[in-house]
């Protein structure tokens, strides 16, 4: 299988030798591309030789002319055939060059006209790193279903100490293995997919809400596109961009999710429950603000409850997957929940933890069917939606229910 290692001109490329040789060891035919910045900091040889092909630095190289076409062929044959790009070192420039589609070297053009994975490794000064510039184009690439993996800390070349050194050679192996391995597992599929904090209004300024970020569920989103699902995401608000392709539906209260799952669920193959919902609504909603006229008590009446709804609905041949959120007895808590509402598996996480759950990049989570409890220890939320994909997958598989 064929993959394609695009270095750039950082100071960790001289690492990318090491990720050649790395990928080699997993039976996978490396073949190199370096912008020129890259060829200051290592000779193309290193590369030609350590894989036995031509390395490609220019779009054209020296001694093509308008007359020889075969160099142009080998260019875009480079984009047709590989099963993945993986960008190690990327740095700043090259990811903005992604980013904003630039197509003025030969990297940036194979990142363009490639249909494969692409996956990039970041690596540069802190600053740059840390730079509102980079964090944008990190973002568009992500919604663009590019995967990224994370920079680690330590001291840097430059002399500062931080976030921006490359993340080690293994991590980088896993993640295009992740990637190759996942490839089009959900072709044909459709995952819906709710998201965010549903609100319920008091009056025309005021709303009872909840600290759901939504980025678990957007993270689930990208993933399932990643792997070629069609996806529908039906989400309450949040402050992030949905990814590229995916059908959003946005709603603001239990009653409109409601409405909105129970039209769309006969579509979906697989229904992921990661919205956190509002359990009341208000009894009464003011159509004027309200004043303060002194104590206020305010009526409650329960929400409906969508999951287990959508579960007693459900077409057989259909997952429906809920999440819980937990401050205790977080397994106990999760199981109750998966039997009483009928759902395939649930997502518990333990959310009275220090830096995981709310707002958080990072998540921590238990999988839950009635016969299995797998502990998925804290990871970034894209690497656990990709996490939790697989388990959803196995649950399909009829060897699983011998296991079980
Ligand atoms: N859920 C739902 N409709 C509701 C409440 C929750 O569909 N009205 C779904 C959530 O999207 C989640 C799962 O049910 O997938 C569990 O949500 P959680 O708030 O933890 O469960 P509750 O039933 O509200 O239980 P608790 O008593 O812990 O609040």
């Amino acid at each position: 299988m064929k993959v394609t290692v695009g270095v750039s001109g950082g100071i960790a490329a001289y690492k990318a030798a090491e990720l050649v040789r790395a990928l080699q060891r997993q039976a996978l035919d490396v073949h190199v591309v370096m912008t020129e910045a890259a060829t200051k900091f290592v000779q193309p040889l290193t590369f030609a030789s350590l894989t036995g092909h031509k390395v490609i630095t220019h779009m054209w190289s020296a001694e093509d002319n308008s007359d020889n076409l075969s160099s142009a062929i080998e260019h875009i044959d480079a984009a047709q055939t590989t099963e993945a790009l993986v960008v190690a070192p990327a740095t700043a420039d090259i990811l903005a060059k992604f980013a904003h589609g630039l197509a003025d070297d030969f990297l940036s053009t194979l990142y363009l006209a490639t249909t494969a994975p692409v996956i990039v490794a970041p690596a540069m000064n802190v600053n740059m790193w840390n730079h509102p510039a980079t964090q944008a184009n990190l973002e568009t690439l992500g919604q663009r279903n590019v995967t990224i993996v994370p920079p680690g800390d330590g001291y840097l070349a430059c002399g500062m100490q931080g976030s921006g050194r490359m993340t080690e050679i293994p991590a980088i192996v896993e993640a295009v293995l992740g990637v190759l391995n996942h490839r089009n597992d959900l072709q044909g599929q459709t995952v819906l997919i709710t998201a965010g904090g549903t609100r319920e209004a008091l009056d025309p300024v005021r709303f009872l809400g909840n600290r759901s970020s939504g980025k678990m569920g957007y993270a689930l989103a990208e993933a399932a596109e990643r792997r070629g699902a069609r996806v529908i995401l039906i989400s309450a608000p949040t402050a992030l961009r949905p990814p590229a392709n995916c059908e959003l539906v946005p709603v603001v209260t239990t009653g409109e999710m409601r409405d909105a799952v129970l039209r769309r669920m006969d579509e979906a193959n697989i229904i992921i429950k990661a919205a956190a919902v509002a359990d009341y609504r208000p009894r009464i909603k003011s159509d004027q603000k309200m004043k303060r006229t002194g104590p206020l008590t305010v009526e409650f009446e329960p929400t409906e409850d969508i999951l287990s709804e959508v579960a007693a609905r459900k077409h057989p041949g259909q997952l429906i997957i809920g999440f819980a959120a937990e401050t205790e007895n977080v397994v106990a808590h999760g199981r109750d929940k998966l039997l009483r509402k009928g759902a395939d598996a649930i997502v518990v996480n333990d959310v009275s933890r220090e830096g995981v759950g709310f707002d958080s990049d990072r998540n921590a989570a238990t999988f839950l069917t009635p016969h299995i409890a797998l502990d998925l220890q804290e990871m970034s939320k894209r690497q656990l939606a990709d996490r939790i994909f697989e388990e959803i997958l196995t649950l399909r598989r009829p060897q699983s229910l011998v296991a079980e």
